[in-house]
């Protein structure tokens, strides 16, 4: 398993993936349009900050991938706004549904983090997730994550009560558990 720069050679099992996403109703990324852009060229423009959307900011995007096959992908926002510290901090991931609670998400979180402690220079990173989503919960506590506080906010329209975490990136940085 490694975490490389998206490329095409896995884009075949990412519209796998995708289609997992779907068939499950997992809203992960907003790269899932497969179809209607080059995605390739979409995660470049984000991580040189050329075409952002209004208010977004600059993003890394790693995937995992194991051989040829897609298993799941991470950003890196570059900075917080206020919108993203309020819901989406600096790190979002998503994992192929058929690869769930295999270890996937918490080791590709740590081996994001270094790019957030070493390229971007960031001291610690926040992590948002939803109060109910014990996966996230999991990958991010295993990975050094502090409860920041939890808020109660709409999101999208929709209710929510958000966990805020934090992680600090010291220089000498592990999963809990692991070795
Ligand atoms: C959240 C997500 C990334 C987790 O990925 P993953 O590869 O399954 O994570 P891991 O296997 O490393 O860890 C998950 C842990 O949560 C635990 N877990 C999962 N669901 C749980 C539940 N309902 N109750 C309690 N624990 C649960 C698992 O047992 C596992 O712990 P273990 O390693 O001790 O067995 C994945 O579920 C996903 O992509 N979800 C959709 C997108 C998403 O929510 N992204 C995060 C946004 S904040």
């Amino acid at each position: 398993m490694q975490l490389v720069k998206p490329d095409r050679k896995y884009y075949q099992s990412y519209v796998e993936a995708v289609e997992e996403y779907r068939m499950h109703k997992v809203q992960v990324f907003p790269f899932l349009d497969t179809e209607s852009m080059d995605i390739f060229e979409t995660m470049r423009n984000f991580e040189a900050g050329i075409q952002l959307p209004a208010g977004w900011v600059p993003a890394t995007y790693f995937w995992m991938v194991d051989g040829e096959e897609f298993l799941g992908e991470i950003c890196i926002r570059h900075a917080l706004t206020e919108a993203l510290l309020e819901f989406g901090g600096h790190i979002g991931y998503g994992v192929r549904c058929s690869k769930w609670n295999q270890g996937i998400g918490t080791e590709m979180l740590k081996k994001a983090l270094p790019y957030a402690r070493d390229v971007l220079q960031l001291e610690k990173v926040l992590l948002t997730c939803n109060d109910g989503n014990y996966g996230s919960v999991h990958v991010i506590e295993r990975n050094g994550g502090i409860l920041w506080d939890k808020i109660e906010h709409v999101v999208e329209g929709e209710e929510r009560l958000t966990r805020r975490y934090w992680i600090a990136l010291g220089k000498e940085r592990g999963v809990r558990g692991s070795k």
